[in-house]
């Protein structure tokens, strides 16, 4: 999952042709060179950093649903979230990553 001029996006259901004069941000693009995004400190803060497989997907996702529904409740983070899959763990610690990091006004 990218960000294609802030929204996320699968980058596997895309065209590279689709992304001409677009602006893709990777999940290295939103990382300051010092520390994390804040997102990414809600995971780890919350316990909801899973493998590297599948978080940097959750991570893309879930600042995508924040910046856009800033008061998201547990259920639309779960909505917002459902198409990313992780077959091992829960996602009662990401949702609460998520809560967390609304609660701190994440921006990109
Ligand atoms: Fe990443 Fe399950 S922990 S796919």
């Amino acid at each position: 999952t990218v960000h294609v001029d802030g929204r996320a996006v699968k980058s596997c259901n895309v065209l590279a042709v689709q992304m001409a004069g677009a602006e893709v941000t990777t999940i290295e693009g939103i990382t300051p060179a010092e520390g994390m995004h804040p997102m990414q400190a809600a995971f780890k803060a919350c316990h909801g950093l899973q493998c590297g497989f599948c978080t940097p997907g959750m991570v893309m996702s879930a600042i995508d649903l924040v910046q856009h529904h800033p008061h998201a409740t547990d259920t639309q983070i779960r909505e917002g979230l459902e198409g990313n899959l992780c077959r091992c763990t829960g996602y009662h610690n990401i949702v609460r990553a998520v809560l967390a990091a609304a609660g701190d006004e994440v921006s990109a």
